[in-house]
């Protein structure tokens, strides 16, 4: 069967190195039979600066984010995949904020039992995917620990693309060797 593969693109750069490397991630993807949406998180309408903490997706039975706006159908596509990819650029040896107004929402798609010391998410058994881009060699890695250990909590396997030396939003598309990583990525996760 054909994988579903949801990507959420974190950068506000409309054309830049993520949206690049998501696109080529997409054509790998999509060579080997895959479904494969892009939501790209900085140009979603939000009524919030991310999750508010407000805890009501606890209270219901669904696994649905209480706040109506762009984000919400996103989140809502989820437990319907196969495959989470999170894009992002490394912004101050993080993830950026763009990226994180969708992933902190995220929230919405478990259920904690304090009590009883139990969580349950319908995102459990499938594959959270990373794809990073910075302008220099240093903070990949540690920008990968909380996607890693966000999957390894969740019952996800985890998969990353880290591309250190990938200069300014652009300069992606001349780096030789990128494009054929990005590519066999896509296959791998699909
Ligand atoms: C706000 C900001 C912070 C950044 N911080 C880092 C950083 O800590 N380390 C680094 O190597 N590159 C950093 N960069 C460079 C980007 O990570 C890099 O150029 C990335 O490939 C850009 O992707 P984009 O075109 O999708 O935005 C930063 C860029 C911006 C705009």
């Amino acid at each position: 069967m054909a994988k579903k593969i949801l990507v959420l693109s974190g950068s506000p750069k409309a054309n830049g190195n993520t949206a690049t490397l998501v696109k080529w991630f997409a054509e790998g993807a999509c060579s080997k039979g895959a479904k494969v949406e892009v939501a790209e998180t900085a140009f979603l309408k939000y009524k919030s600066t991310g999750c508010t903490s407000c805890r009501a997706c606890q209270k219901i039975k669904e696994y649905r984010c209480v706040i109506n706006d762009e984000a919400t159908p996103v989140l809502a596509r989820m437990p319907d995949m196969d495959a989470i990819v999170m894009a992002t650029p490394l912004y101050f040896f993080s993830a950026s904020a763009q990226l994180k107004l969708v992933f902190d929402r995220m929230f919405s798609l478990y259920k904690w039992d304090n009590s009883a010391g139990t969580m349950k998410t319908p995102l459990k058994g499938k594959t959270l995917a990373l794809i990073a881009s910075a302008y220099e060699d240093v903070g990949l890695k540690e920008l990968e620990k909380p996607f890693k250990i966000t999957a390894g909590y969740t019952g996800m396997r985890f998969m990353s693309l880290l591309v250190p030396n990938a200069g300014v939003s652009g300069d992606i598309r001349k780096k030789p060797g990128i494009r054929d990583r990005a590519i066999a990525f896509g296959k791998k996760v699909a």
